[in-house]
């Protein structure tokens, strides 16, 4: 077992740490406080490889280790959890889905665009009654001759208004229950595909997410990803690596917040010196350093296994189920440790601590984790 990171993993990190310091700090409170997509952010992330990273290089991805993907998440998220979350949904679940799934002329239609940044994903599972409950799908895909007519509502869909291109699942033979679930691509702008309300959320608020609405939405055969019924378990399999990119995303919010707590800590005095020279602001920080350690330990851990190409399902729940406690906790305290200047929108705390809040919910909330990972034990 090593612990060391390579000079790739290294590199990975200085640029997207780079990238975040000069691209995202910023304005990153501004675009929190309008709700306002990072559109010029997310076209230069195409460019530099961060949209694409672990697709291979002939799709026209960056050909990248699951570790490179953690270090980056883990950098950006420190920054702007919202670019994270646009970067993590367009490549673990949207680029490793259709890499694992699709066939070659998916994979050229829609992977190259899609890895190289010059497209954006977006992944439609959830509906307005199916969002833990993912076997409950209402949208309906009937087959009629070489295509589907899809119709049906989604919810709560990260890049709802700004992708290009939407893995979209939906029921194709409601009596086999899960195994009637199917996988399809829709393009934006076709007939019946409507972009609904755009969510006014407490956290990560300059990244889209929007309700869509799919009316007798043609979409051609060849857009179906794998088997008719094969949805279900596409939906899965393609989480279980999602997860690690938001468990990534989770450790880069609590590490950003503890950054910025130890930086402040040297610099505010109270009772006549610095308040990290008081030991109630040292066990915090200890406690801090801590729990992110051991999150960072799960997450990368996830990201090997899955690079070994062994089972990584409930590592990811683990890592996912973790790391989200870890940022909720580390963000609080990183408000308390900043007093009243945390509570205020000037500082980064308070936007970190309501970002971290999505990751205990999204891609699974806690409770979804615990029972992958005990129905996991028990098998
Ligand atoms: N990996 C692979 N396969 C899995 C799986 C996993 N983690 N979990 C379930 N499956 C398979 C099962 O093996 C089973 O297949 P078979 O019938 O072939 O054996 C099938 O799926 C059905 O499984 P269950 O009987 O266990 O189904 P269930 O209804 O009891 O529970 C669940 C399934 C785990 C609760 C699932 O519904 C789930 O994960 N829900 C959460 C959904 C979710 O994460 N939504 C996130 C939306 S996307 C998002 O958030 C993106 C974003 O915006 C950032």
């Amino acid at each position: 077992m090593t612990f060391d990171l390579t000079e790739e993993h290294l590199a990975v990190k200085e640029a997207a740490r780079e990238f975040a310091q000069s691209h995202l700090l910023p304005d990153a409170i501004e675009r929190d406080t309008e709700s306002r997509f990072p559109k010029t952010q997310v076209q230069l992330m195409g460019e530099l490889g961060f949209m694409g990273m672990m697709a291979p290089a002939e799709y026209l991805g960056g050909g990248m280790d699951t570790i490179s993907y953690v270090i980056a998440m883990e950098e950006i998220s420190k920054i702007d959890a919202s670019a994270a979350v646009i970067m993590s949904v367009n490549n673990s679940l949207v680029c490793w889905g259709l890499e694992k799934y699709g066939n070659k002329y998916q994979k050229d239609n829609y992977l190259k665009p899609l890895a190289s940044g010059k497209k954006l994903g977006a992944f439609c599972l959830s509906e307005p009654e199916a969002g833990s409950d993912a076997t409950s799908q209402k949208t309906t895909a009937n087959r009629q001759g070489d295509h589907y007519i899809i119709n049906g509502t989604k919810n709560w869909i990260t890049n709802g208004g700004t992708a290009d291109i939407y893995l979209v699942i939906a029921q194709t033979d409601p009596a086999k229950g899960h195994r009637g679930i199917s996988a399809f691509i829709v393009e934006k702008g076709v007939e019946g595909f409507i972009v609904g309300k755009k969510e006014d959320k407490l956290g990560i608020r300059s990244s889209d997410t929007h309700s869509l609405m799919f009316t007798d939405v043609k979409v051609p055969v060849e857009n179906r990803i794998g088997e008719e019924g094969f949805g279900f378990k596409f939906a899965m399999e393609t989480l279980n690596g999602g997860r690690i990119g938001i468990a990534a995303q989770a450790l880069g919010i609590a590490s950003g917040a503890y950054e910025l707590s130890l930086a402040y800590s040297k610099e505010r005095k109270a009772f006549g010196k610095p308040i990290s020279e008081h030991q109630a602001i040292q066990f915090k920080l200890a406690d801090m350093a801590t729990k992110i350690e051991a999150a960072r330990l799960l997450v990368y851990q996830a990201a090997w296994l899955k690079d070994q190409g062994m089972d990584y399902a409930q590592a990811s729940a683990m890592a996912k189920l973790y790391a989200s406690e870890v940022a909720m906790e580390v963000t609080v305290e990183a408000v308390q440790i900043h007093g009243g200047y945390g509570y205020v929108k000037e500082y980064h705390v308070e936007r970190l601590m309501r970002d971290a809040k999505i990751t205990q919910i999204y891609e699974g909330t806690s409770e979804i984790q615990k029972i992958v990972i005990s129905r996991n034990l028990l098998r």
